[in-house]
């Protein structure tokens, strides 16, 4: 728990309530109201949790003002530059970066899961060929609890380490499994000689019938796109993770309901909005109609890929990623694409734009990321999912965390309810 550094006092009434003050290692002071039910007889009401602070966590830090995103206090920006998605999971896993031989040990724990339980590929065949790869995904990965059930003792710290493994092990292989199956073409094994990103594009793009050589710099690329999702502090789908942990239930169940959740067009789903959304406006020139639809209040449409909750100056992934759209296409020879043209001058628009000014609307992670992802060959579709696959560090580790914690509680919130107070049941023949 964090430094508490005073108090503040609270009058309801003739009451005078004193809550605590806690110091956070950075960013702003956080008030402990975990008494105020008890001592004021008063909820706090808080939809959104816009204010609230549901745990405290030693993982990431964002500072929405100034940019900035900080996994275990290193800037992402760094990270993203000289380090690789393995490595961040170990860091997010276990709290500092890891030596040489840690860094060995770890890799060869991850590489020797990757393969799913056989009688998986039976599961899969139970859903249609057309469901989306993220219904398949929820599915796939809340069935892991019935697949590994020796690693879903929560109580048991080595069978949480376990878990931990598996997921990260396995969650690409049971991705490019959805996207296979979605594609009618043969489940392709994991390769143990690959790296972690280049392993995940062969099980996508390989087949039986011939050779498939991983290009160097998809692979790199895929594993920024890792590094850069790879956690987000309490966003909705991690809160969801935690929510389902703090009843005792299984990893892979919780894992699940994170994937749900993530699959939402307001948060993970939105790459796959955005991308659709460049291709719907098509030309730079139907920027303008677009632009008055993202103002207009009657209309429910929304520039995907623009505004963040917590980032109010810039996202620094959408910076990170918009290089590497750069990079990418660059090297695959793309020069002339008209979606990256649509996103580039979209974005320059609505950064002069008053109404995207005034808001704080920014380009967000999922504004360049779907451009890299559909030169790489993935359809939309698949967008989501590896946002879930390169997230899913982050939800294990705040899961463990959230276990370990002494200060764990179910989760349980309150409400104001505005429902009709209490009257009798009338028989129908009266209504
Ligand atoms: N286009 C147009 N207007 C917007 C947009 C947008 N993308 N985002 C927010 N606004 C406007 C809202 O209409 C609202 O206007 P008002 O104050 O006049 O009512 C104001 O900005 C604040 O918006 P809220 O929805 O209250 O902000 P909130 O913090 O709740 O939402 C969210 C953040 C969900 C990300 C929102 O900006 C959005 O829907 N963006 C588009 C979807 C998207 O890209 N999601 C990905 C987020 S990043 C991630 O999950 C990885």
């Amino acid at each position: 728990m964090a430094d508490t550094k005073g108090s503040a006092t609270l009058t309801i009434g003739n009451k005078a309530i004193d809550l605590p003050i806690h110091s956070p290692t950075v960013g702003p002071d956080v008030l402990d109201i975990r008494k105020l039910y008890a001592q004021g007889d008063v909820f706090t009401y808080d939809p959104g949790f816009t204010s609230t602070a549901s745990c405290s966590s030693t993982i990431t830090y964002i500072d929405g003002d100034k940019g900035e995103l900080l996994y275990r206090g290193y800037p992402i920006e760094q990270l993203a530059e000289k380090s690789h998605h393995l490595e961040v999971c170990y860091l997010l896993l276990y709290g500092e970066l890891p030596t040489a031989q840690q860094m060995v040990d770890f890799e060869t724990r991850v590489t020797r899961h990757t393969m799913v339980h056989e009688q998986m590929h039976y599961f899969f065949r139970g859903f249609r060929r057309d469901a989306h790869p993220m219904a398949t995904m929820v599915g796939v990965v809340g069935a892991m609890s019935a697949f590994y059930h020796d690693s879903t003792d929560v109580n048991d710290p080595w069978q949480r380490e376990v878990a931990a493994i598996r997921m990260v092990a396995k969650i690409p292989t049971i991705a490019a499994m959805a996207y296979k199956y979605s594609i009618g073409q043969p489940f392709v094994y994991p390769k143990n000689s690959l790296d972690y990103a280049g392993n995940f594009l062969h099980m996508c793009f390989a087949v039986p019938a011939e050779d498939y050589v991983v290009d160097p710099i998809l692979a790199k690329a895929m594993d920024r796109i890792m590094m850069l999702h790879a956690d987000h502090e309490q966003n909705a789908s991690t809160s969801t993770v935690r929510l389902a942990g703090s009843s005792g239930a299984n990893p892979f169940a919780c894992i699940a309901a994170g994937i749900a959740c993530l699959w939402g067009p307001a948060h993970g789903g939105a790459n796959q909005a955005c991308l659709e959304m460049l291709r719907e406006i098509g030309t730079v020139d139907r920027i303008p109609e677009f632009i008055a639809r993202a103002k207009d209040k009657n209309d429910p449409f929304r520039l995907m890929g623009f505004g963040h909750r917590v980032y109010k100056n810039f996202d620094p992934r959408a910076k990170v990623m918009k290089e590497s759209a750069d990079e990418v296409l660059g090297l695959l020879g793309i020069h002339d694409n008209e979606t990256l043209k649509v996103a580039k001058e979209l974005e320059r628009i609505a950064l002069e734009d008053p109404y995207f000014v005034e808001k704080k609307l920014y380009p967000n992670v999922d504004f360049y990321s779907g451009i890299i992802l559909e030169a790489m060959g993935f359809p939309t579709s698949m967008f989501t999912p590896i946002f879930a696959l390169s997230r899913a560090v982050g939800w294990i580790a705040q899961w463990k965390e959230m276990i370990g914690d002494p200060e764990l509680k179910i989760g349980r919130p309150r409400q104001l309810y505005t429902g009709a107070p209490r009257r009798d049941y009338s028989e129908v023949e009266e209504r």
